[in-house]
């Protein structure tokens, strides 16, 4: 079994190519990313020596590029991680987003039908749902929650799965869809609220917090979403979308108190700062569909979820401290200067 995952250099792909990689010693996983801002090769060196890895860099729009890799590994499936995923930079410059994370979907696509596969499978977002009220904790996102995006980001995401589910139905792919809640865990960039908090408080730095805070999302341990994508593309049904996440609902501010008291750290760095245009209030998926059909559950509670990412960051100062000592200031000045 050969599998494509592209965006593996990222947060939540890199962790589904350590899964694969340890859960089955037969595959051979081939990793495709342009190494952008969020890819980082340093997240891949303990695998970059194992016979069954190969990393190739690579961007999803380029079509020569990605028709010439699928012709000499010959996949059996793909599962498209890569994109453009912090929702402020989609505010701050949509085009890119647009690029990435549709026309690159739609040529992972075409390369998928050209040359034939058994499963293409896109991780897509809950945030296609756009959001729920804060005053009524008993809707939740399914999979027929319709699509009302609210960010380009998002907006972005939601095409690329109209896309996909057009290309099952025109081309017959083989395809399945993922919208999955908030992820957190190990290599999360630190431009996303827990590993920024993290980072920055332990440099002693303020703790920026959008709005007032309340707004809630459904963490999911990264391990938890990996298994979910692994049990998809075995055994989830050609066409089907799967949410995946579940009643782990939390406000931001309660996220950030929770940082500050692990690492000892005085709330009073917590700085309230202009709030997010378009803000999407509360996230919250109902998981029954994948439960049901594929014996889904997260197994990591978010009290023990986040007590191992914040010991992870402790332990692996070397990888964030590279990460922000470079361009990533020029980016912190200017989406937090002047809020
Ligand atoms: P990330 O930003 O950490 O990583 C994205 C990766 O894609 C990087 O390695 C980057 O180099 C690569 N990439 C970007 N543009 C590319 C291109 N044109 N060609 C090839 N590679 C490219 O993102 P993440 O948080 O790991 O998210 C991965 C996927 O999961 C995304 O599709 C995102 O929409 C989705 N998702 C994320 C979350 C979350 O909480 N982080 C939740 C649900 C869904
Ligand atoms: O729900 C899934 C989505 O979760 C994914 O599709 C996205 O790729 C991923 O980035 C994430 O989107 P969010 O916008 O929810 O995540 P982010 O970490 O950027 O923000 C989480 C919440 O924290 C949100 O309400 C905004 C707030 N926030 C964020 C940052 C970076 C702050 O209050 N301060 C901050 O500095």
């Amino acid at each position: 079994m050969t599998i494509i995952v592209t965006g593996g250099a990222g947060f939540i792909g890199s962790n589904f190519v350590f899964h694969m990689l340890n859960k089955y010693p037969d595959y051979r996983i081939v990793c495709l990313d342009k190494l952008t801002y969020a890819g980082n090769l340093s997240t891949l060196k303990n695998v970059m020596n194992n016979p069954n890895f190969r990393f190739v860099k690579a961007d999803i729009c380029d079509r020569k590029a990605v028709y010439t890799l699928f012709e000499e590994v010959k996949p059996d499936i793909v599962v498209n991680f890569a994109a453009e995923s912090h929702v402020d930079r989609s505010i701050d410059n949509p085009s890119v987003f647009l690029e990435t994370n549709i026309m690159g979907t739609a040529t992972l696509m075409d390369a998928c039908c050209k040359h034939g596969i058994k499963r293409y499978h896109q991780v897509s977002t809950d945030e296609v749902y756009g959001d729920l009220p804060i005053d009524r904790p008993d809707l939740f996102f399914t999979e027929k929650t319709p699509i009302h995006t609210s960010s380009p980001y998002s907006s972005s995401k939601a095409s690329a799965d109209l896309l996909v589910q057009a290309y099952n139905r025109t081309y017959g792919l083989p395809v399945t869809i993922s919208r999955c809640s908030n992820n957190y865990g190990p290599y999360h960039f630190p431009e996303k609220l827990i590993p920024l908090m993290i980072v920055n408080a332990l440099n002693d730095k303020p703790l920026p917090v959008y709005g007032t805070g309340e707004n809630i999302r459904d963490w999911l341990y990264v391990e938890d979403h990996c298994k979910a994508i692994d049990l998809i593309i075995h055994k989830g049904k050609v066409g089907e979308v799967y949410n995946i996440g579940g009643h782990n609902e939390m406000k931001n501010i309660d996220i950030v108190k929770i940082i500050c008291n692990t690492l000892g750290k005085p709330e009073d760095l917590i700085k309230y700062v202009e709030d997010r245009k378009g803000h999407d209030m509360r996230y919250a998926i109902d998981p029954t569909k994948i439960h049901s059909e594929l014996d889904w559950l997260p197994e990591t509670k978010f009290a023990d979820g986040i007590q191992k990412t914040i010991q992870w960051y402790l332990d692996n100062r070397e990888w964030w401290e590279e990460i922000i000592s470079g361009e990533y200031q020029n980016y912190y000045n200017k989406m937090y200067a002047n809020r």
